[in-house]
């Protein structure tokens, strides 16, 4: 078989084995063989999962509680979250949701009118809030050109928000210890900044910005500060209560004006919810949308989508109370745990760094120029681990999960990873499969050049498979 064969092998595994549908079949195919077909690919796509060698990605991993997500899920699927009257549950369940996050992150202390939405996922919150925010300085103070001050770790979804919102991104850089370095940040704003955002924790190394000090920058400039917690905002809480050293980041912090935090992680729900809280509901009705003069009736809605299945709203509920205070603080105990002995074994190897303090989610570069870090990623692919490969500089992370807490998981990480290093010792020079993507960019032509590749890539993934033997 050619390399162009392996490669749309590689990116279309089922092409050979069921058939492939370019139009809805004349009939019905059988209930119980699609069944058989999709358990097939699911049984085989989960079991990479289910060995705990994914980093983040799968945040319970139990498929006991899955199923029963699942089960909750079927009773509402069907069900349109719009239409209220029908659907008093989504009331009930949409609001208790956000009640519960509120009370997790101390939105009580930031007074009665503390309020959220629940979004279709940490995208849709961050993209959510720059909405409010623009809206909000847009009538309030009259902005044209709105801009936006964020850390370059900020996650990348505010870019995509911005460029769809025509808000212009200033990216501020870090300080040594990799978390947003304020000075800088305050160098950015102008009479058009319309929030500053931080993260807690944020994705590339998992750190807590400074937020007090950005928040109260944004307080002496009278602007908002979004905090962005959709990878940690359920997590922290455990963590302070076990007694690790957490910084303020939540809205007991003067100056927070809204957070984002993801049921859909850390909260243990089926993928497709997240929550974006405000502390006033003033800025919440920023993201509102309401049109009278419609000939289809009058139209309101909280956010970007319009139809919505109340079964994930139902099962993100009930993923929140059946998990339980108790449940959260015992899985938050044994991520922890596994991520503090992830992080001392990888600052033992040698020609390996641990980036910044982190707690469960642990970066490391190479400090050795003999180590190229994506030869070792290779080496841990092989192995059979899916680390996220990071950039500006070389990185890999593993963000701890349920999944990794199992008995002698990290363990045998650790021993991977000392090979891995060694392989990539072994093998300096040679060109890494894992970066091949990495380094090219930073000039027009470069960014130009990856951009394309992208795009095709992105192409390729909303085709049906090539048949066979082309
Ligand atoms: C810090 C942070 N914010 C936002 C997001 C975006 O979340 P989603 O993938 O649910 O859109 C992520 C995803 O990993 C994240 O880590």
């Amino acid at each position: 078989m050619g390399d162009f064969d392996d490669f749309i092998d590689g990116m279309y595994p089922y092409r050979r084995e069921f058939p492939n549908y370019r139009r809805i079949p004349d009939e019905p195919v059988g209930r119980p063989e699609i069944y058989q077909e999709i358990a097939g690919m699911a049984g085989r796509e989960d079991a990479i999962g289910d060995q705990g060698r994914v980093s983040g990605s799968l945040y319970s991993g139990d498929h006991e509680h899955y199923a029963y997500l699942g089960e909750v899920f079927s009773t509402f699927s069907h069900a349109n979250v719009l239409q209220r009257d029908m659907y008093p549950s989504a009331t009930k369940f949409e609001a208790e949701i956000v009640a519960m996050a509120l009370d997790l992150l101390n939105g009580p202390e930031a007074g009665s009118d503390a309020c959220g939405v629940v979004t279709g996922g940490g995208s849709e919150s961050l993209i959510s809030a720059l909405y409010a925010y623009r809206e909000a300085a847009r009538t309030e103070r009259g902005v044209t050109r709105p801009n936006v001050v964020l850390p370059t770790t900020a996650h990348v979804a505010l870019d995509k928000g911005a460029h769809w919102m025509n808000i212009e991104v200033r990216h501020s850089p870090l300080q040594a210890d990799y978390r947003a370095d304020v000075a800088a940040m305050a160098d950015l704003i102008d009479d058009q900044t319309i929030a500053l955002v931080g993260s807690a924790g944020n994705y590339p190394y998992g750190l807590i910005d400074p937020i007090e000090e950005i928040a109260e920058l944004a307080l002496s400039r009278g602007i908002g500060c979004h905090v962005d917690g959709c990878l940690g905002g359920f997590l922290w809480p455990w963590a302070e209560e076990l007694g690790y050293d957490v910084p303020a980041w939540d809205f007991r912090v003067p100056g927070v004006t809204s957070i984002s935090a993801d049921t859909h992680k850390y909260g243990y729900a089926l993928k497709g919810t997240s929550t974006l809280l405000y502390r006033s509901k003033e800025l919440r009705k920023h993201q509102y949308f309401t049109y009278p003069d419609w000939p289809g009736g009058l139209y309101l809605s909280p956010g970007l989508a319009g139809s919505r299945s109340g079964g994930l709203i139902a099962s993100t509920w009930a993923a929140m109370v059946t998990t339980g205070r108790s449940g959260y603080l015992a899985s938050a105990a044994d991520i922890l745990s596994t991520a503090a002995i992830l992080r001392h074994g990888v600052a033992e190897i040698d020609g390996l760094a641990v980036m910044g303090d982190p707690l469960f989610l642990v970066a490391f570069e190479s400090d050795d120029p003999a180590v190229d870090i994506y030869l070792v990623n290779d080496s841990l692919k092989e192995a059979g681990w899916r680390l996220n490969s990071l950039q500006l500089p070389p990185a890999l992370h593993f963000c701890v999960t349920r999944p990794n807490t199992g008995e002698g998981i990290v363990g045998q990480f650790l021993a991977d990873l000392a090979d891995g290093v060694q392989y990539a010792r072994d093998h300096v020079g040679q060109p890494a499969v894992s970066g091949a993507m990495y380094g090219f960019g930073g000039t027009p032509q470069g960014n130009q050049t990856i951009n394309m590749l992208m795009v095709g890539v992105l192409d390729a993934m909303h085709e049906v498979a090539p048949s066979a033997g082309v």
